[in-house]
């Protein structure tokens, strides 16, 4: 699948579409995907058993064949201006109701807690976007530790998942089938539906079918003491599996009283005080993957929120790279 994927990319812009589509052969591209495991959250990343391994175990060898794609697929990125962009939610979400919309559409942060200015811009670039740069989102981390600024969920610039979802080379093609779904626990739970979905994309690609090496369920990737009432003890439920992890981010969000990055940075096993030492403490031992993505703020906010593709996008998304040395 991949070899003709890639060989079609190369000779054909009709092949953007099918990159696209198969967009999950290549999610596991690894100088971008998130880190599994540490997640006291929802979920590691799908393991062994899901439905995207297959092509998972073979992204090391296929990598030469990714810039190809990378470069036709840079096409579809929207401009920074799209009109699709919008405020994040409606505002009566989990969090407290300090701080505010975007500002002239970038991040509007309520305290750089001496991280300094957020280095947002409009356009998306390798190191920064909408919803700052990578060096304020990691901001401490090559110090004392990660020291998150702090930015509420109405905060950030997020483009609007029904209004993108079903356009040609949507990142999140794979999620089209559950757009009203995510925007329905996204108003209820007041989360911008697109950032449901992106952890659905970074969790399991939006395979509702897929089962994580610690045996997580289904687009959200659930554990199991999540699964609770779930219909027919069906974890894998569609509606259950996306109502589950939205009500689970939203408790996040409360217990970190509205702290927006270090619950999104809690998905990865982030946590504050980390260090660049923490988070690569897993690199030379036997489980790699396990280290923290240093990357993961970034490519979430200003790659996945702004329907880019984090794991194809030209150039690619980061500076840390640290799960290169996993290959
Ligand atoms: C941390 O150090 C790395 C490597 O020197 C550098 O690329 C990155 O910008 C630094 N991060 C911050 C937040 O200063
Ligand atoms: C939440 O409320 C507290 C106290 O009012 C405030 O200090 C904090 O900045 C707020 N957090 C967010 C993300 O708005
Ligand atoms: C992070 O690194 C510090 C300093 O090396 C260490 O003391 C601490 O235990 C580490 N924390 C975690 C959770 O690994």
């Amino acid at each position: 699948m991949k070899l003709i994927v890639s060989f079609l990319a190369l000779f054909t812009t009709v092949a953007v579409q099918v990159v696209v589509q198969a967009g999950h052969s290549f999610e596991k591209l690894p100088a971008q995907r998130a880190a599994p495991g540490r997640h006291a959250a929802i979920s590691a990343r799908n393991k062994a058993s899901s439905p995207a391994s297959a092509s998972s175990t073979a992204s090391t060898t296929s990598t030469k064949a990714l810039p190809s794609a990378s470069s036709l697929t840079s096409a579809p990125t929207p401009p920074a201006t799209s009109s699709a962009r919008q405020p994040s939610t409606s505002g009566n979400g989990p969090s407290n109701n300090s701080g505010g919309r975007p500002i002239n559409g970038l991040v509007n942060v309520i305290s750089s807690k001496g991280c300094g200015s957020s280095g947002a811009t409009e356009k998306i670039t390798a190191l920064s976007g909408p919803n700052g740069h990578i060096n304020f989102l990691t901001c401490g981390i090559n110090g004392t530790g990660w020291n998150p600024p702090l930015i509420n969920i109405k905060g950030i610039v997020t483009v609007d998942l029904s209004a993108v979802a079903h356009q040609k080379d949507s990142a999140f093609a794979n999620c089209q089938d559950f757009v009203a779904t995510f925007e329905q626990y996204g108003s209820q739970y007041g989360i911008p539906a697109i950032l449901l979905a992106s952890f659905a994309m970074q969790e399991s690609s939006c395979i509702p079918s897929t089962v994580g090496g610690a045996g997580e369920q289904g687009l959200m990737q659930l554990t199991g003491d999540k699964c609770v009432g779930a219909p027919n003890g069906d974890c894998m439920d569609v509606d259950f599996n996306i109502g589950a992890g939205a009500m689970f981010f939203s408790q996040l969000l409360d217990e970190n009283d509205g702290d927006l990055l270090s619950s999104i940075g809690h998905y990865n096993g982030w946590f504050r005080g980390m260090t660049y030492a923490n988070a690569t403490a897993a690199a030379h031992g036997g489980s790699c993957r396990e280290q923290n993505n240093l990357d993961y703020l970034h490519q979430f906010l200003n790659g996945w929120c702004q329907n880019i593709n984090a794991y194809e996008h030209n150039p690619p998304l980061g500076e840390y790279f640290n799960l290169n040395v996993c290959n």
